[in-house]
């Protein structure tokens, strides 16, 4: 099954609550919160007490993407807040056996992700203590960019290494998607898929969904 994840990234944060329902509205299955520090990426965007505010107003599935330094620092407080499921960068880890393992233990789900330069078998150490892989498809740092075409290489090598060791995670793709791609990203393999300034940019954000869906 295909879901779709809605990056808020690209809405209006003056009146983020009804962004984030509005999206649920349309058949959205989660909704992505991109966290950033300015120092693992140079853009700075919201943090804990946003995603707290906004589990008060929804109770939609939070897709919470930590771009930033050392995340185990703080993974026990993004599940707190609200976060159903916590992805960290492989790149941004001193340990990242031991911050994923960090993320199992608060309960929620487990998400590892990698840079478009990063090669995919770099984490298949790690493949076990995961729910999903998170393969950028642009590098982190902002919402609007195009998606690079060789990171769906990496989805591809991934699919096939997890049927091949019978592993049934998912595979989600972040930057650039929209209706134009979304079908390359689903044939390589991904079945979850970002979507910033495809959906929020959206005159109608149901059909947006709808057609990254399709
Ligand atoms: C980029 C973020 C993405 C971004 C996607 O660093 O991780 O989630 O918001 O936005 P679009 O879909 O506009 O590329
Ligand atoms: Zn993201």
């Amino acid at each position: 099954m295909i879901k779709i994840s809605p990056s808020v990234l690209a809405s209006d944060f003056s009146k983020l609550g009804e962004e984030v329902n509005s999206i649920a509205a349309a058949g959205a299955d989660m909704v992505h919160l991109d966290v950033m520090d300015g120092m693992f990426v140079t853009n700075i965007s919201f943090g804990l007490p946003v995603i707290q505010s906004l589990r008060k107003k929804s109770d939609l599935f939070f897709d919470v993407h930590l771009m930033i330094d050392e995340p185990i620092r703080y993974v026990k407080r993004f599940a707190e807040a609200g976060a159903d499921l916590i992805t960290v960068h492989s790149e941004a880890c001193k340990d990242v056996r031991e911050t994923l393992l960090a993320i199992r233990e608060t309960g929620k789900k487990v998400g590892l992700s990698v840079k478009p330069a990063t090669p995919i078998e770099s984490i298949y150490p790690y493949l076990s203590l995961c729910d999903m892989v998170l393969v950028m498809t642009v590098e982190p740092g902002y919402g609007g960019q195009a998606l690079i075409p060789e990171t769906l290489l990496k989805v591809k090598t991934l699919r096939e290494k997890l049927e091949s060791e019978g592993f049934s995670l998912d595979i989600q793709v972040d930057g650039g998607i929209s209706a134009k791609n979304a079908k390359d990203a689903i044939l390589a393999g991904a079945n979850v898929l970002v979507a910033g300034s495809s959906v929020f940019g959206a005159v109608d954000r149901k059909a947006a969904i709808d057609a990254l869906r399709a």
